[in-house]
């Protein structure tokens, strides 16, 4: 099982699809993760079907493990096994919980689960250039940046700016990472 002390991860189910529709499509989460355009119950359902059967692709919700409350998800998708990478994402909804260390619990647990359960090499993902905040976060839990991509989205009337973050499991190994 996907867990440390406080939080566990589970397969994303059917009966968490109304929960994380409405989290989607708050503003912040919207932004955070890319969702451009409203998603309708119909496309999301598609979705999770296509999700279901797929194995390029996983989202974890996350859980505490006191109350078995859900409260965001972590995905893998684009996994490449020949490559041995893939990007990730992440979203807590409840601001209120933030800055507890619950998303850092929740990326160790994807980190590890993606490095020795999938043997992947490489995680990687993109944030917006000025989100010192996330930066922050990803640079805590070792992951470089690696690169800018200029102008590369059009976000509420401006080009910004976009950092890959990278994880090497080399680098992971290196740090003590026993979850
Ligand atoms: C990103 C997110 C998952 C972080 O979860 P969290 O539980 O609040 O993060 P943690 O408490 O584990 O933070 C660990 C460290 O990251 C940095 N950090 C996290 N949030 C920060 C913030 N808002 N401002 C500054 N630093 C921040 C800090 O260094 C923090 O350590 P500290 O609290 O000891 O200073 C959460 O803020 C979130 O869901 N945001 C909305 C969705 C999103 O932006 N996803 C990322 C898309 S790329």
């Amino acid at each position: 099982m996907l867990a440390d002390e406080v939080i566990y991860l589970r397969r994303l189910e059917a009966t968490d699809l109304d929960r994380t529709w409405e989290w989607i499509h708050t503003p912040e989460i919207a932004l955070a993760i890319g969702v451009n355009i409203p998603v309708s119950r119909t496309a999301q359902l598609r979705w999770f079907e296509r999700l279901d059967q797929a194995t390029d692709k996983i989202v974890f919700a996350v859980c505490f493990r006191d109350n078995n409350e859900h409260i965001g998800n972590v995905s893998l998708d684009s996994i490449d096994y020949r490559h041995r990478n893939a990007r990730f994402s992440i979203f807590l909804t409840d601001p209120t919980i933030r800055r507890q260390g619950i998303g850092t619990r929740a990326m160790r647990l994807l980190i590890q689960y993606a490095f020795e359960f999938l043997n992947l090499n490489r995680l990687y993902c993109k944030t917006t250039s000025d989100n010192h905040a996330i930066i922050a976060f990803y640079r805590n839990l070792g992951f470089c940046i690696e690169g800018r991509l200029r102008e590369h989205e059009y976000i509420q009337g401006h080009y910004v700016d976009k950092i890959i973050l990278g994880l090497i499991l080399h680098d992971w190994a290196c740090e003590d990472n026993s979850v």
